[in-house]
């Protein structure tokens, strides 16, 4: 393993004022995004709406790394150039999400694990090759009364510590994304409890796989109320709560903590951001790695039709704008006030 090679690719990813853009959803959930614009998933629209997105003029200025999906990794733009091509015009590097989805924990009640790990080698090879200098793996737990059970959180923490090890031998920075759902109508409380279960299984593996904690990215959920809790935290005690957690179990050797957005809104998630960064004296950098919080009004504004490319763009920098601000301490809400 380079430890060099893992280290400047963390170092570009993790500047200051800078953040990842998730933009690899499978092809099952981007359905899910094109049917709220009444749009057909093809590969072509697929295309056009990732093109948009990533030929933004000036993302670079805030967007660091961009996770792909197999698919947009080879794919060309309407034009003919690799997708990958208008990343690096911008000095943006290409990620990769390299896991195959979920599948049933066999006698569990109804958990998932992650599969993918059997063709992952290749896959990665195949991967840089392509450009890829990171990649990605999520887990995911559901919180109710009883679970996660020990099963789940010990057989994801063992899957993402074994593809983080394969990814660092081969170059490649790992992000690790074991991601406790929002759904249900439990507390923050209880959100805090189970991140703090999930994450120390997640670093014991991580130490037992011998993963170089220097070499990998840390992508969280933030600790937050159930979505249907009648009673949500406020942003001040999300940030307590959640940098509180981190500092019982995320070793301070990981470089960065690039956060999910996992159906929080995006100017929740801004904010949430923006808080734990305000706390200050934090041992890692605390940044982004938002699918939904940078992507929803950029495709809304888009809806699918050429015409409004440059709607799209700027709703997207628009976001983008102010999660860089959050990194670095800065953003207050007029950054969101409508100015046209
Ligand atoms: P969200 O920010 O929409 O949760 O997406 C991030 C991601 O990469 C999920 O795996």
């Amino acid at each position: 393993m380079s430890t060099t090679e893992l280290q400047s690719t963390i170092a570009a990813i993790a500047k200051a004022g800078k953040g990842i853009l998730a933009a690899d959803e499978s092809t099952a959930t981007i359905k899910k995004r094109f049917d709220t614009i009444n749009l057909e998933s093809t590969e072509s629209s697929r295309r056009d709406y990732r093109e948009m997105l990533l030929s933004t003029k000036n993302l670079g200025e805030y967007i660091s790394g961009v996770i792909l999906f197999e698919e947009t990794l080879g794919q060309k733009t309407a034009s003919g150039s690799l997708m990958t091509e208008l990343l690096k015009q911008q000095g943006i590097i290409p990620g990769i999400k390299v896991d195959l989805g979920l599948i049933p924990l066999i006698n569990s009640d109804n958990e998932q694990a992650t599969r993918g790990l059997d063709t992952l080698v290749e896959r990665l090879t195949k991967y840089k090759e392509q450009g890829a200098l990171f990649a990605k793996w999520r887990s995911v737990y559901n919180i109710t009364d009883t679970l996660p059970s020990q099963q789940s959180i010990a057989t994801n923490a063992s899957l993402l510590a074994r593809y983080a090890a394969a990814c660092q031998a081969q170059g490649i920075v790992p992000i690790v994304e074991p991601e406790v759902l929002m759904d249900g109508d439990h507390t923050i409380e209880r959100c805090a409890e189970v991140t703090k279960q999930v994450l120390q299984a997640v670093f014991a593996e991580i130490k037992l796989h011998k993963v170089s904690l220097a070499g990998m990215i840390l992508k969280p959920n933030m600790v937050i109320s159930g979505a249907s809790c009648t009673t949500q935290a406020s942003t001040d005690q999300v940030a307590r709560m959640t940098i509180d957690v981190f500092k019982q179990t995320v070793p301070t050797e990981v470089p960065t903590i690039n956060f999910l957005s996992g159906g929080q809104s995006d100017i929740q998630a801004t904010e949430n951001l923006q808080a734990m960064n305000a706390l200050g004296d934090l041992p890692w950098n605390l940044s982004y790695s938002y699918g939904r919080a940078l992507q929803a009004p950029s495709i809304q504004a888009w809806h699918g039709s050429s015409d409004n490319i440059a709607a799209g763009q700027e709703a997207l920098l628009t976001r983008c704008k102010a999660n860089s601000a959050a990194n670095l301490g800065t953003y207050t809400s007029d950054m969101d006030k409508v100015t046209h």
